[in-house]
C-alpha cells in the first residue's frame, strides 16, 4: 500500500495472507506495474544510481554496505538492477535477483543502455538459489521484505547464503507508517489503525475474487528479534528525514508528511561468525 496505487478493479482488505498466496499475487503484479514504475522513477532511480528511498537518500552518503570493491554482492528485489549497477560500478560483483520478469527485463534494457551488466535471475527471497557463503554482501532497497509472508525464512536464507561477518543492509517503509493511511497530503497524518496489527494489507480482484496485490507488515521490534534471532549484529538504523526543498511524490509519501514524519527505515546488520555453522 506504501508504494502502491490500487489498480482497478481491485477492493482493499485486511486479512491473512501465507507465503504460497503473497508470492503468486505479487509477481504478477509487480509485471502489470513494472512499465509505470520504471517510467515514473527510473529517473530518480538513475540508470546505475543508488538511492535507499523516497527521500534520495544515496548509498554514496549513507555507506551502508561498506566498501563493495572485490565483493561478492547480491540484490534481493532488484528491479531493474540500478543499485546493483552502481555497485559494479564501485568495483563489486553485484547480482540482481528478482519475482518479476518484467522487471528483470527492464534490467536487461538498462544494461544494453549502460553497457554496465548485472547478470540476475528470476527467483524469490524465501529460496535463494545460491550455495551456502557465497556473498560478502547482501542488500534489498525496497526489494522483496514486505511482499514476503515468511519473512523468517526470507532472512534465515539470507544468512545463509552470507559469509560469516558479511553484511546484510535493506530499506523498508518505515514501521510506523503502517498507522497512518496511504495519503500523500494531510489527510494521511491522521492514524487510523494499530501499529501492532500485523494483518497484511491485501487487494482482491473484485472479478475473480483472488488476491491480486499483498504487503506485509513488521513493527520495529520485531526487525530487531527476526535479526538477531538469526545470527546477526545490528549495527544500524537510519531513519533518512525529507531534504529541504525535496518535492517529489511518491505514492504515499511526500514533503508534507516527510517534514513530519519517517517514510524509510534502512536497516544494516552484520552476520556473526558461526552464526549459521
Ligand atoms: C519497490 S520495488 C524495488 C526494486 C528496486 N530495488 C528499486 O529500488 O527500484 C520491489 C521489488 O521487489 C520485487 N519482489 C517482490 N516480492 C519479491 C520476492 N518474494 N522475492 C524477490 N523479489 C520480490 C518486485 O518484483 C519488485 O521488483
Amino acid at each position: 500500500m506504501q508504494e502502491h496505487w490500487p489498480h482497478p478493479p481491485v477492493r482493499v482488505e485486511r486479512r491473512p495472507v501465507g507465503e504460497a498466496e503473497s508470492r503468486a499475487a505479487n509477481g504478477p503484479d509487480w509485471d502489470r506495474y513494472a512499465d509505470e514504475y520504471q517510467a515514473t522513477h527510473g529517473e530518480f532511480l538513475g540508470d546505475a544510481g543508488f538511492v535507499w528511498g523516497p527521500e534520495g537518500l544515496t548509498e554514496a552518503q549513507a555507506g551502508m554496505l561498506g566498501d563493495v570493491a572485490d565483493r561478492d554482492v547480491l540484490e534481493v528485489g532488484s528491479g531493474a538492477g540500478q543499485c546493483s549497477r552502481w555497485v559494479r560500478t564501485h568495483g563489486g560483483r553485484a547480482f540482481g535477483l528478482d519475482l518479476s520478469h518484467r522487471q528483470l527485463q527492464h534490467s536487461l534494457r538498462l544494461d544494453d543502455q549502460t553497457g554496465v551488466r548485472v547478470p540476475s535471475v528470476l527467483g524469490t527471497a524465501t529460496a535463494l538459489p545460491f550455495r551456502d557463503a557465497s556473498f560478502d554482501v547482501v542488500f534489498c532497497s525496497f526489494g522483496a521484505l514486505q511482499f514476503v509472508s515468511d519473512i523468517a525464512l526470507a532472512v534465515a536464507e539470507t544468512a545463509r547464503v552470507l559469509r560469516p561477518g558479511g553484511r546484510f543492509a535493506f530499506s523498508v517503509t518505515h514501521p510506523t507508517r503502517w498507522m497512518f493511511p496511504d495519503d500523500p497530503t494531510e489527510a494521511g497524518l491522521v492514524a487510523s489503525q494499530s501499529y501492532w496489527d500485523r494483518t497484511p494489507y491485501v487487494e482482491v480482484d473484485d472479478q475473480t475474487g483472488e488476491v491480486a496485490y499483498v504487503e506485509h507488515h513488521r513493527t520495529l521490534g520485531d526487525w530487531v528479534a527476526l535479526l538477531t534471532g538469526a545470527g546477526f549484529a545490528i549495527t544500524t538504523l537510519l531513519e533518512p528525514e525529507w531534504p529541504e526543498g525535496h518535492d517529489r511524490l511518491w505514492g504515499g509519501w511526500s514533503a508534507v508528511r516527510g517534514r513530519l514524519t519517517p517514510g524509510t527505515a534502512v536497516v544494516g546488520a552484520d552476520l556473526l561468525a558461526g552464526a549459521d555453522d
